[in-house]
């Protein structure tokens, strides 16, 4: 199904997903992290965008998604913002920034929704997370959470390796499910998870469940718009379906323009500005009454 002509969209609500979910109308969700990219994702019609942790090591150079600041996401999310009017807008807490207190995770995402526009911010993990979900619900802000793989805590899970592949972890995660709905909030991601877990646990959820690696069952999938489009050609997991190749045609158009420079082909007439014929005679004048000046 596609997305309704873009004059007749509305701006998407929790209420509007929740919809979504009871008519079986799957959910697009894209994570994007500049100005540029929340054009493409408003144009093409997204219905959630996240600014995530993962421009970590999609955007900012680090080997993963640990180091990645408070600051650095907020500035991150205004850009985004400053491209979207339709779709609802989530910026990610990054790790470090709400595990420690939920006076730490409420003001953490209050920066979130006052500085950077967010409608809802979303955390990863179940246990403790589900509790600071529940404090920043009640704080006023609307929580997505994320549980399976999360990449924060990638080293505690055994490395990035899809999770609930034995009976006792997908209890986990559907467990961690569970406490994250009874802790308000509106949605889950379920990243890297075997498609018959997610399947045994979705009639048991009564909120939007969003996959990445979680089989076809989700209400919705999300992806990164960096993978989606191969604008890198680093590893990426299965589920990362390429669905453009963005780096090879980027490599093509600046190895032309490197080409054009070097061989004086650009700029061509047609890239360069001109002068009114007495204009430049004047000027001409002028820097040859100069000379003679000066070597007088
Ligand atoms: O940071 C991110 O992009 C994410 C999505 C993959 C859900 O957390």
């Amino acid at each position: 199904m596609s997305s309704p002509p873009k004059d007749q969209r509305k701006r998407v609500t929790l209420t509007k997903l929740a919809e979504m979910r009871a008519l079986g109308e799957p959910i697009v969700m894209i994570t994007a992290y500049d100005h540029p990219s929340a054009l493409v994702v408003e144009e093409a019609g997204a219905d959630v965008v996240l600014v995530g942790d993962s421009a970590a090591n999609n955007v900012l150079g680090y080997p993963d998604t640990v180091p990645i600041t408070v600051e650095e996401l907020l500035m991150l999310t205004r850009a985004v913002r400053r491209g979207l009017k339709t779709p609802l807008l989530v910026g990610d807490l990054p790790f470090g920034s709400y595990e420690a207190s939920d006076a730490q995770a409420i003001e953490t995402a209050h920066r979130f929704v006052k500085e950077a526009g967010c409608d809802a911010v979303k955390l990863e993990g179940g246990g403790a997370s589900a509790e600071r979900a529940r404090a920043i619900v009640r704080a006023g802000v609307p929580v997505m959470g994320h549980i399976g793989l999360t990449p924060q805590t990638a080293t505690m899970l055994g490395g990035y390796r899809a999770q609930g592949r034995t009976a006792a972890r997908a209890k986990q995660v559907f467990d961690d499910a569970l406490a994250l709905q009874e802790a308000g909030c509106f949605a889950i991601v379920f990243e890297a998870i075997p498609a018959e877990v997610t399947n045994a646990i979705m009639p048991h959820l009564e909120i939007p469940v969003i996959g990445i690696g979680a089989g076809p069952s989700t209400d919705g999938q999300v992806l990164v718009l960096h993978d989606l489009l191969a604008i890198h050609d680093g590893f990426q997991p299965k589920f990362a379906k390429r669905f453009a190749a963005v780096k090879a045609e980027m490599l093509r158009g600046v190895e032309a323009y490197a080409h054009e420079v070097r061989t004086r082909q650009f700029p061509a007439p047609e890239n360069s500005y001109g002068i009114a014929p007495e204009e430049l005679d004047r000027f001409r004048d002028s820097i040859a009454a100069e000379e003679h000046h000066s070597r007088r």
